[in-house]
């Protein structure tokens, strides 16, 4: 079947993405750099899936390199370019280092593909809606002013993606905007794996119930929303992984909508952080330490999505709840205590 470049596939997002590429009968090739991941998750897929996926480690913004493994794997015929720093509070420090990766690696990947078709699926955020005015939020909604360079990359990378597939017609291009990846894969042998102290709730809840932090701060109960605390759409990672596998499918059988086109990828549901704290608790048995604290700068009040567009036209749907992502988010907590990836 189809050889895919997983770009960024040792990475939490596209290990598991790399593992329903296996399942749907694809070849995926990972290119990744490491720089946020570990080579240890090759040997992992191969726990899950029988088969160490074809691995190249280099930075895709060295043209020259992403050049030669083009030119050297003529029969690749999608890429899923998952390869980008996220962490939103360095990119506000650091706006260069994220502007350098996000922009270079995908527009060296665009130039290696020059006259080549190519299916291509964009790792986009639901960040590029800001506060939405209404909800739940559709693609048709207006893009609002990033609030981070890191969320400025997504928005002026789908710009690029656009204005590349309309002036080329060998790019076929999707850019699915994720609301809010959690959770681990059900075997528990790949998950996420933040450096250092987590910025994110979910990792920061399975660290503090395993004893790696102190409690947890619940930034806001003074929110607009049934109990106060901020809203947004919580997916399934292995969900948003089959996302990728529907996107790729939809490209290969030609998109009736055109050579660009953009999807939501979340549950259509919303729930709270003091609701996420609470699923957590009932889910795993486990209770938690936390406390009430101040907003978080940037934070925006509530956000979940319209995912009618992509079960109409992806003929995609999150199949797994709030509990179940709970659940395997704590079972990969358990196995790195006694696993720790090298
Ligand atoms: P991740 O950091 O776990 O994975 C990204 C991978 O890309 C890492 O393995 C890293 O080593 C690699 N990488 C980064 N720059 C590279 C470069 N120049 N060359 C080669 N490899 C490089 O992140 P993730 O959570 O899996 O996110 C994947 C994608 O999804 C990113 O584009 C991210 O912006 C986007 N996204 C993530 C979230 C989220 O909450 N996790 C939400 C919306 C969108
Ligand atoms: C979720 C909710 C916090 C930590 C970020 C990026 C976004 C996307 C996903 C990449 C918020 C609250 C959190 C804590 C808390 N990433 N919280 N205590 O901010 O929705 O989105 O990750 O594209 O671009 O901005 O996710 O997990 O950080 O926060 O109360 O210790 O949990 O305030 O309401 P967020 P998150």
């Amino acid at each position: 079947m189809s050889k895919i470049l997983v770009t960024g596939g040792t990475g939490y997002i596209g290990s598991h993405t790399v593992v329903e590429l296996l399942r749907a009968g694809y070849t995926p090739v990972i290119v990744d750099n490491l720089v946020n991941s570990n080579a240890g998750v090759l040997d992992q897929l191969k726990k899950i899936t029988g088969i160490k996926p074809e691995f190249h480690n280099f930075d895709l913004c060295d043209d020259e390199k992403v050049n030669q493994f083009v030119a050297e794997h003529p029969d690749i015929t999608g890429i899923i370019h998952f390869a980008a720093y996220k962490a939103v509070g360095e990119s506000v420090q650091q706006p260069l280092k994220y502007y350098h990766n996000n922009f270079f690696s995908l527009i060296n990947l665009l130039n290696a593909y020059a006259g080549k078709p190519v299916n291509f699926v964009f790792s986009s955020s639901c960040t590029v809606y800001g506060q939405p005015d209404q909800l739940p939020v559709t693609e048709t909604a207006p893009v609002k002013k990033a609030e981070s360079p890191y969320g400025n990359t997504k928005q002026i990378a789908e710009e690029i993606l656009a204005e590349t597939a309309a002036a080329f017609d060998n790019y076929h291009i999707v850019s699915l905007r994720y609301f809010n990846p959690v959770g681990a894969h059900e075997s528990a042998l790949i998950g996420e794996l933040p450096l250092g102290v987590p910025q994110n709730l979910v990792p920061f809840i399975t660290q503090s119930a395993i004893g790696k932090r102190g409690p947890i701060t619940v930034f806001g109960d003074d929110y607009n929303t049934p109990d106060g605390s901020a809203i947004r759409d919580y997916i399934h990672v292995v969900d948003l992984a089959k996302a990728h596998v529907a996107a790729i499918r939809l490209l290969e059988k030609g998109n009736p909508k055109g050579n660009y086109d953009v999807f939501n990828i979340g549950t259509g549901k919303g729930n709270s952080v003091l609701e996420v704290i609470k699923a957590f608790e009932a889910s795993t048995g486990v209770k938690l330490n936390y406390q009430i604290g101040p907003r978080r700068a940037g934070d925006v009040e509530q956000v979940w999505g319209d995912v009618s567009k992509s079960s109409q036209e992806l003929g995609w749907k999150a199949e797994l709840g709030i509990d179940e992502m709970m659940r395997s988010a704590w079972k990969w907590e358990q196995y790195l205590k006694d696993h720790p990836l090298a």
